[in-house]
């Protein structure tokens, strides 16, 4: 049997672009096997911003280009992998790939986040399919299962920890002590950050992904506007002790869930997760998604969601079914949304219990005053905490936690702020959901 050789175009060669040549130096030959010898996928260009640095062994420079419209349009690519991340340059290679037929492999979710519906208008245009395994959690195949696994199952919900970054960095604060800075400091070393780490911890790389999954899920267009998103960034140590003494680990957590009337709850944000869930025990730069499908019941997805290697394993899953699908002489629509009417619940009509936390001056009548508020938005108390010294319980304290009872966000919102007005309050509250799963 004759092999083809599938042309690739590879732009971008940092931590996963690297992770894709090694992964097919090390194992093109068990992927030919596998597909039956057939299937020889082979490098021919690698597009990158400086073509002086210095690379990893395996990346032969002599493919090395600045020049992206050369790669998409030579004539031996046959496939190209955008690996730039961003939202402008990869729009243009992604769309022109796919005007000249030829299939894409992305693991870039602001991009499909913020202008996917431009290209899968044009994948659709093209009968060129974009593949993006890689585009959330990282080495689990999250978007085959919900494509294609699960196509049977109305979607009942999708939760989880989907972004690497902040969870190894919750975790190295909570059991190792680490300032926050340095924490996210070793994530970038270990290749788990974006380019721009704020999006990792202002959550915005988890609500990409969020809202990938939600098209996925319920499919219709998501734009990120209507997203709720808050970060990590106002995570204290003092916030993961006392979830501790509570029960709770601190999770970023997506959530999308179909309510009965049709409306898609869809947010992210830090929230308190029961130390007895399994979610709690996903640590460093581990992922996991727990699908509920109304055939396959709860499903638990779990593995490494950042990283070269793992998302590499991503982009080449992808890469051999855009292969395989060419050998056949068969286009593979890729994704289509297929529903134009759904709705996104509006943040302020979801509920959860809340974990809140007053900066205050400390003075008689400071828990009563919160209080008063909360009873007058008919809110209730399920505890109070502040953190007292032993060696001195006469010290004043700064911090004062309301755990509160379910009710809908924009009700807190209302009294939260009125109670950030109070005198003895000296800046906003900050909130975490507690989340019952
Ligand atoms: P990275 O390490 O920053 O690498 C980016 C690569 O793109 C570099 O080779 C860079 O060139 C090249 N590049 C950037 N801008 C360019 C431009 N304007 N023109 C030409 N080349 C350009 O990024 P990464 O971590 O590999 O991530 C790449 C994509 O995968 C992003 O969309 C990211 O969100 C996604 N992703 C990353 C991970 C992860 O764990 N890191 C996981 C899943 C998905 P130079 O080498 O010359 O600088
Ligand atoms: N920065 C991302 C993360 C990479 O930490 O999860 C994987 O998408």
């Amino acid at each position: 049997m004759t092999s083809s050789v599938f042309g690739i175009g590879l732009a971008g060669c940092g931590t996963v672009g690297t992770g894709v040549i090694r992964a097919l130096k090390r194992n093109g030959e068990l992927i030919r096997e596998r597909t039956g010898g057939t299937m020889t996928l082979e490098v021919m260009r690698v597009l990158v911003r400086d073509s002086q640095k210095t690379r990893d062994d395996m990346v032969d420079i002599g493919l090395l280009t600045t020049d992206w419209q050369s790669l998409v349009d030579d004539s031996a690519v046959k496939i190209v992998i955008e690996l730039i991340g961003g939202t402008d340059l990869a729009f243009d290679i992604v769309a022109r790939s796919l005007t000249l037929g030829k299939p894409v492999i992305t693991g870039n979710k602001a991009l499909l986040a913020e202008r996917g519906p431009e290209l899968f208008a044009l994948s659709k245009l093209h009968n060129t399919p974009i593949h993006f395994e890689a585009a959330v959690a990282g080495g689990i195949p999250i978007i085959k299962t919900v494509q294609e696994a699960f196509v049977g199952n109305r979607m009942l919900a999708l939760c989880g920890i989907i972004n690497g970054t902040s969870n190894y960095i919750l975790q190295r604060m909570s059991e190792a002590g680490l300032e926050f800075s340095t924490a996210l400091a070793e994530a970038q070393a270990l290749g788990y950050a974006e380019a721009d780490p704020s999006l990792d911890v202002n959550g915005w790389d988890a609500a990409h992904k969020a809202i990938l999954l939600a098209t996925l899920a319920y499919g219709f267009p998501i734009s990120p506007s209507q997203m709720n998103v808050v970060g990590i960034e106002q995570v204290k140590p003092l916030d993961i002790d006392f979830a501790k003494q509570l029960g709770y680990v601190v999770k970023l957590l997506a959530v999308i869930r179909e309510h009965d009337n049709g409306a898609i709850e869809l947010r992210l944000q830090p929230s308190f997760v029961s130390k007895s869930h399994i979610l709690a025990s996903v640590n460093g730069v581990f992922n996991a998604v727990a699908v509920h499908g109304d055939g396959v019941g709860e499903a638990l997805f779990y593995g490494r969601g950042a990283g070269q290697d793992p998302t590499a394993s991503a982009v080449i899953a992808d890469l051999v079914e855009a292969a395989r699908t060419l050998a056949k002489g068969q286009t593979h629509r890729g994704f289509l949304p297929w529903r134009e009417n759904g709705r996104i619940m509006p943040i302020e009509e979801t509920s959860t219990a809340y974990y809140v936390r007053f900066d205050v001056t400390d003075r008689p009548g400071v828990i009563a005053e919160i209080a008063r508020v909360l009873a007058e938005h008919r809110i209730g108390i399920s505890g109070t905490h502040s953190p007292v010294n032993p060696e001195n319980p006469d010290a004043a304290f700064v911090d004062m936690v309301f755990l509160l009872h379910s009710c809908p966000y924009g009700l807190l919102q209302k009294a939260l702020k009125e109670i950030a007005a109070l005198a003895c309050v000296n800046s906003y509250p900050v909130v975490f959901r507690i989340e019952q799963l």
